[in-house]
């Protein structure tokens, strides 16, 4: 049998700042010369089409998303002592694989309804006019300070019922889960991380405690008494467990959506922002070009459960994988002239930034309602944003969930 020399790039490093600053050229130049290939430093294969990657999500016979959440760099054994020690987090929804995943996901959808998204949208505007009224106010200010970090955990903490004043308690903690699974850092760091992980779930176990002796007109309480058709119902810590992905899925992600759309349409100012503000009809699409070419969530994961032959190149069983969304998102096999930002592609809408078949996101629904509201609000309210000239854009430092950590404008 011939033996397959294996593609691999020993520079690949997506933790570096040039990588993590702007992924696109690095991006480009995969699907180009090398669409598949292995980094031997993180033991990690990567996919860089379009095709490859919505494969990778849709086919459950060949792939397994059990590697989805595990940190990508390998734990200490302090931190891993940490972890085994104080973090109950159970397999539930986003790193399982059918029939275990098709019950948790059954019970989830019945309590996240898209009735209960809809009945969202009168609190998201509130909440957009007062934090778009109060705080941008004096002709400049840090976007992602004043509105985009903030609403989308209001927002999601209303759903779950989760107090205002947790806010940055909970932000911070979701910072640090997204260093835990998706960054790279010293060992001191590692355990600060991993205690840091141990506390965070120790609130949501009492949040699910709580819920379940005081049960109140919420989505964790809905959770807990939620039984799908089968009369199935979750368990307290399959319950936490969801509830823990909603608490750093819910809000970051939004977020990044949010300051990426906001940055997007002004660099393209006269064919996007204006055109937004002068037929506010165009937002939902324009929301998805958002999604396409600069999606919050980057890079995502699974596992080959079989050998598996991608684009001609073997990949054996049990390989972890890295799905390049970003570079999907940019395949002119799919998206012509896909380097271009355009508000008007008819096939947007197409991109993978909320994964594809049985994962596909939960809170999409709510994520679209929530940019549509706020640039609707936005186009509204501040028509005369620009971004501060020459910034130097700082991301956070982590692989997957992709966002400018602040973003200047000004408004006339
Ligand atoms: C722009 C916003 C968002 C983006 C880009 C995003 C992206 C993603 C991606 C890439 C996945 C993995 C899909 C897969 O494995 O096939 C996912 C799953 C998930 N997302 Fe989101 N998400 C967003 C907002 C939200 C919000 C607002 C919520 C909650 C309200 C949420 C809850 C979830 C959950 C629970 C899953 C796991 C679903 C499952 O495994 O069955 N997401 N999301």
């Amino acid at each position: 049998m011939a033996t397959q020399t294996i593609p691999t790039r020993p520079e690949f490093d997506p933790f570096e700042a040039t990588f993590l600053a702007d992924p696109y050229p690095f991006f480009a130049a995969y699907r180009q010369r090398q669409p598949v290939f292995h980094s031997p430093a993180l033991d990690y294969w990567v996919l860089a089409r379009y095709a490859d990657v919505r494969a990778a999500f849709r086919d459950t016979s060949l792939y397994s998303a059990a590697n989805a959440l595990s940190p990508i760099q390998p734990r200490t054994p302090r931190a891993a002592g940490i972890m085994a020690e104080g973090f109950g987090s159970v397999p539930t929804l986003t790193n399982t694989d059918p029939p275990v995943h098709t019950r948790a996901r059954r019970i989830a959808n019945v309590a996240f309804t898209p009735r209960m998204v809809a009945a969202m949208e009168p609190f998201i505007r509130e909440m957009a006019i007062h934090l778009i009224e109060d705080r941008l106010q004096g002709g400049q200010a840090d976007i992602v300070r004043a509105l985009t970090w903030e609403l989308p955990a209001l927002v999601i903490f209303k759903v779950l019922g989760v107090p205002d004043e947790d806010v940055p308690q909970v932000k911070s903690w979701a910072g640090n889960r997204l260093i835990f699974m998706f960054g790279r850092t010293d060992d001191p760091t590692q355990e600060q991380v991993a205690e840091g992980m141990v506390a965070f779930w120790r609130y949501t176990e009492t949040l699910v405690a709580d819920r379940t002796i005081n049960p109140r007109q919420d989505f964790t309480t809905e959770l807990v008494q939620a039984v799908d058709a089968e009369g199935e119902r979750l368990r307290p810590e399959e319950v936490a467990t969801v509830l823990f992905g909603l608490l750093l899925a819910g809000h970051e992600t939004t977020t990044n959506l949010l300051s990426n759309g906001v940055r997007r349409f002004l660099e393209h100012r006269a064919n996007a922002w204006e055109a937004l503000c002068a037929e506010p009809g165009l937002i939902p699409n324009a929301v998805e070009e958002v999604l396409r070419f600069d999606p919050s969530v980057v890079m995502w994961r699974r596992k080959t459960k079989v050998p598996v032959t991608i684009s001609g190149v073997d990949v054996p069983a049990d390989a972890n994988l890295l799905l390049l969304i970003g570079s999907a998102n940019r395949d002119k096999e799919m998206f012509s002239d896909p380097e271009r930002f355009d508000i008007r592609r008819a096939n947007a809408r197409e991109h993978l930034s909320f994964g594809m078949g049985n994962h596909l996101c939960l809170g999409a629904p709510l994520a679209r309602l929530e940019a549509r509201v706020v640039f609707e609000e936005l186009t509204r309210r501040r028509p005369g944003l620009t971004l501060l000239p020459e910034q130097r854009l700082a991301f956070h430092p982590n692989i997957s969930f992709r966002g400018p950590s602040s973003l200047e404008v000004r408004w006339s």
